[in-house]
């Protein structure tokens, strides 16, 4: 089979690393892909998001298999153009993709069908909105753009004067463009986070190993939010108690709901949790398979990814036993000098031979090659990844690893997986 990748980060680099392992793959290729991608897969210059252009490009090169990872061509509809245009995919359609690609149908979809989530309203005036805050006085309070935002569409005010500027940068002044046309309000909840991937095929859900993800730019979780600094799997607040709790009140009923309103969901289905002193609640649903949490998800997976997809389009999903290794993981993000905000790039990169380093896994997310050196070219630069007995140990494999790669103004974080070693430990 040849398999073609849409998308050009981490989490495809991961996805590409699992897909070659598959026995029935001969050969993976990626749209836009990366540099340190090319080691792995034939790499062709079409965005991720050009839906003409990558039915083309599937047609061109004679795919048998696409997988599309990332959530704007999904929510777009490159699912079902590729369908229509004969080609097997893995993802799901866009009338399903919309749980991501818009907050007040999945805040509503949850309402309706009694799925635990904080508490909201809906609005589509500045005015209107700032008027609630004012009557309703709580912060901090939750302000999030109803579309697509690059995981920046959320705010959370510490005060009325935070709240009126964020309505109106995201109303008024449109920082998301038409994501912003309406806004969820929503209230604080507290308590750990929980990342849950899950595969299912509208009939089954299976939910992958969990894993904890670090939003937060710095040590401490402080500073802006980013796409993700660091991931481990397991999350050890993802007891097998909360786990049950979240297959009987979340897992099922979403699949359940989305089949209600005609939205059959088929792929990977993200859920952003939050363990609440009431219970886990959702965050936030995402149509895809999350990034980092993919880099350390994937390599704990023993079936073949190809069965995976296979039962999924062939809604079997119910009879494929999955297997996961009991192995921990951890994932740690050097990203670019600046990043979430303006980063320079074409910096070289040095410590890697052909892309990696013996001992861990370099997945790719922002690199791109100059000649035959490998340098800089996006904010998350690379995912240093390990395997271990415990978290610990693949902690220490990790930031062993990445003290011997080198940038300019390289960033990480120093303090990826600790607070899931404290938890282990009460
Ligand atoms: P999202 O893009 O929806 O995942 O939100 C980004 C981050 O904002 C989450 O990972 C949480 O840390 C935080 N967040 C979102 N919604 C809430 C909420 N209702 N209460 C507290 N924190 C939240
Ligand atoms: N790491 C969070 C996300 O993929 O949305």
């Amino acid at each position: 089979m040849k398999v073609l990748v849409v998308g050009g980060g981490g989490r495809e680099h991961a996805l590409i690393r699992k897909i070659k392992e598959s026995e029935r793959v001969d050969s993976v290729a990626c749209c836009p892909g990366n540099g340190g991608i090319s080691y792995d897969a034939q790499c062709y210059n079409v965005s991720a998001t050009d839906i003409d252009g990558v039915v083309h490009l599937a047609k061109e090169i004679k795919a048998d298999f696409v997988v599309i990872a990332p959530d704007d061509p999904l929510v777009a509809g490159m699912v079902d153009a590729l369908n229509e245009a004969g080609f097997k995919t893995f993802g799901p359609k866009a009338n399903a993709a919309i749980i991501e690609g818009s907050k007040v149908f999945s805040k509503n979809l949850m309402l309706k069908y009694n799925i635990p989530t904080a508490q909201y309203r809906v609005f589509d005036n500045a005015d209107d909105a700032v008027e609630y805050i004012r009557n309703k006085n709580e912060f901090p309070t939750v302000i999030k753009a109803d579309g697509l935002a690059l995981g920046k569409g959320v705010i959370i005010p510490e005060s009325l004067e935070e709240a009126q500027a964020g309505v109106k940068e995201i109303m008024e002044d449109k920082v998301f463009g038409d994501s912003g046309n309406h806004i969820v309000i929503e209230e604080f909840l507290t308590g750990p986070e929980v990342s849950v991937l899950a595969f299912t095929d509208g009939k089954c859900v299976k939910p992958m190993v969990s894993s904890m993800d670090h939003k937060r730019a710095l040590d401490g979780d402080r500073g802006l939010n980013t796409g993700g600094m660091g991931t481990v799997s397991p999350n050890p607040y993802y007891t097998d108690a909360v786990a049950k709790e979240c297959m009987e009140k979340i897992f099922i009923p979403t699949i359940h709901a989305m089949n209600a309103e005609g939205r059959t969901f088929k792929g990977c289905l993200y859920f952003g949790l939050m363990i609440t002193p009431k219970g886990p609640k959702v965050i936030e649903y995402n149509c895809r398979f999350g990034d980092p949490e993919t880099q350390v998800v994937l390599p704990r997976l023993k079936t073949d990814i190809m069965d995976i997809f296979d039962a999924i389009n062939n809604e079997t999903l119910s009879e494929l036993d999955i297997e996961w290794s009991d192995d921990a993981c951890a994932c740690v993000i050097m990203a670019s000098g600046g990043y979430p905000k303006s980063y320079p790039k074409g910096i070289e990169i040095k410590g890697l031979e052909n892309g990696q380093m013996h001992g861990v896994t370099v997945y790719h997310a922002g690199t791109s090659l100059d000649g035959d050196k490998l340098v800089t070219s996006g904010g998350r630069v690379l995912g240093v990844t390990a395997l271990g007995s415990s978290l610990e140990k693949a902690l220490e494999k990790s930031y062993c690893a990445v003290k011997k790669i080198e940038f300019d103004n390289a960033h990480y974080r120093r303090d990826i997986g600790k607070k899931a070693l404290h938890a282990q430990k009460m």
